[in-house]
């Protein structure tokens, strides 16, 4: 019995002695058992889970930094087209105490060869987005899971082909959307799931983050790659980060489903002005951007919840993700600072409450218990980043189906190219797939996991 196993059992042991009810990645699993060959996927639990990591620059480091603190945990391969890279993360697994992981580093297709030839359980990709499809569908192709940075595809060819691979293999395709385990979204998820909101039917999300400075830094890490989709392309690019939390309040695809978007971008005028800023005969001088600044994407769900995605990365401006989730009870926003208000509980009509209240009283069981085993160190864009990896990691040994899965992945990455589609036809609507092909209407929604 693997730690996580053992844990659970005793825990299971214990709560139902108790008369309480279990974690919701363990309901989804029995669940799931009697459905045979649908997803969510119950696998076989694993007694440690084999690593091949493919893309090691910024985020794929943090990542294996984490992983290798995970008991249960081999990384046993590590790819990248830069050797550098790869050296560096064997020595994190050497420091780890872990045996020193092959290095494939004969070029870009070399990610194949690591999922054709090592025997491993897991293949992790933080590669740049194009890349996020192939090596997830080598992976699953050769017996392997597959997890990937966001978004998981930027088309909807890739959607479909992440989902139809992963039912074949019966592989899991795990979006790794770090945000869903931020304290405030946790604690709003928290408060959805006991019903202090009421009914949710309105969300604001998005992803507004000034990157204007890649462009400028086009020789080394994402300014390699990302400025790339900025000039050919115009709509929401990186939805995922508020969507996925914002989904999980409404059950998208589990109870609800995305019907349809709509789709605006401002004009393209601040990344031109700042191209214009860089020195002369650097490659990005005079680039001319197709990206509005600012693109705003409406999503209407098929119970009638409308969610606004905003999408902002070239315009001067602080950090935010605009968070707010409504109901018929009341609000909880974030950005730029948390705040709530429940109707018969706060005071003023017009002045929201501070949050510290809400979290003392619903702080998520899950961010509680991940604080007790870490503390308050920072693993990783204030410990979510490791958060996501222990969730995947403890739904691998224990059989367990991921909090989310290829269906989420497909639906919350599929706003990329919808958007675009939207903004290239005068903000015409245009419809989401049904990825779950129907079964959204009796999955069961996620109930509140634990670490
Ligand atoms: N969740 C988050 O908070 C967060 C933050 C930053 C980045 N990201 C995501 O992580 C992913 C990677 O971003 P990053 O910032 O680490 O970029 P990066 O450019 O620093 O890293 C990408 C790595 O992939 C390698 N690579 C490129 N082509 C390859 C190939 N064919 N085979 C193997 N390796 C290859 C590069 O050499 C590089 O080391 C992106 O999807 C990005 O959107 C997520």
């Amino acid at each position: 019995m693997n730690i996580f196993t053992r844990r659970d059992f005793l825990q299971q042991g214990v709560q139902a002695g108790a008369g309480l009810a279990l974690g919701g990645a363990l309901l989804n699993c029995a669940a799931a058992e009697t459905l045979q060959d649908e997803l969510p996927l119950c696998t076989k639990p694993l007694e440690k889970v084999r690593i091949g990591f493919v893309g090691v620059g910024h985020m794929g480091t943090v990542h294996v930094h984490n992983l290798l603190q995970i008991e249960g945990v081999e990384l046993r391969a590590v790819c990248d087209i830069v050797p550098e890279k790869v050296t560096r993360a064997q020595k994190l697994a050497e420091k780890a105490g872990q045996p020193k992981p092959k290095a494939f580093t004969r070029g870009p297709e070399d990610y194949k060869r690591l999922c054709q030839e090592e025997d491993l359980d897991l293949v992790y990709t933080a590669t740049p987005w194009e890349l996020h499809v192939p090596v997830c569908l080598a992976a699953m192709n050769n017996g392997k899971h597959a997890a990937t940075e966001v978004p998981a595809a930027v088309t909807l060819e890739g959607c479909w082909k992440l989902v139809e691979t992963a039912e074949k293999t019966k592989k899991h395709c795990v979006m790794l959307e770090n945000c869903c385990y931020d304290r405030v979204e946790l604690m709003i998820l928290n408060m959805v799931r006991k019903g202090v909101l009421g009914t949710v039917f309105y969300g604001e999300c998005g992803y507004l983050h000034d990157l204007r400075y890649q462009v400028k830094h086009s020789d080394r890490g994402e300014g390699l790659w990302r400025p790339q989709h900025s000039i050919r392309r115009n709509g929401n690019l990186y939805p995922t980060h508020g969507l996925g939390p914002v989904a999980q309040c409404m059950n998208v695809n589990r109870g609800d489903q995305f019907d349809f978007l709509v789709s605006m971008s401002s004009m393209s005028i601040c990344m031109n002005e700042y191209a214009k800023r860089l020195p002369p005969g650097h490659q990005y001088a005079n680039q001319k951007f197709a990206q509005g600044d600012v693109n705003d994407s409406l999503i209407r769900t098929k119970n009638g919840c409308l969610i606004l995605v905003g999408h902002d990365t070239s315009t001067p401006r602080p950090y935010s993700r605009r968070i707010e989730v409504q109901g018929t009870k009341g609000l909880v926003r974030k950005y730029p600072d948390p705040l709530v208000w429940i109707e018969g509980r706060s005071k003023n009509h017009n002045q929201y409450d501070p949050i510290e209240p809400y979290l003392k009283e619903y702080e998520h069981p899950l961010w509680k218990g991940i604080q007790e085993k870490i503390g308050e160190s920072g693993r990783g864009h204030g410990n979510m980043d490791y958060i996501e990896n222990y969730r995947l990691i403890r739904a691998l040994l224990t059989g367990t189906a991921p909090d989310m899965d290829v269906y989420d992945a497909a639906a919350w990455s599929a706003v990329s190219e919808l958007s675009e589609r939207s903004v290239a036809h005068r903000s015409r609507s245009v419809d989401f797939p049904d990825f779950t092909r129907g079964r959204w209407k009796t999955r069961k929604p996620l109930g509140i996991v634990t670490a």
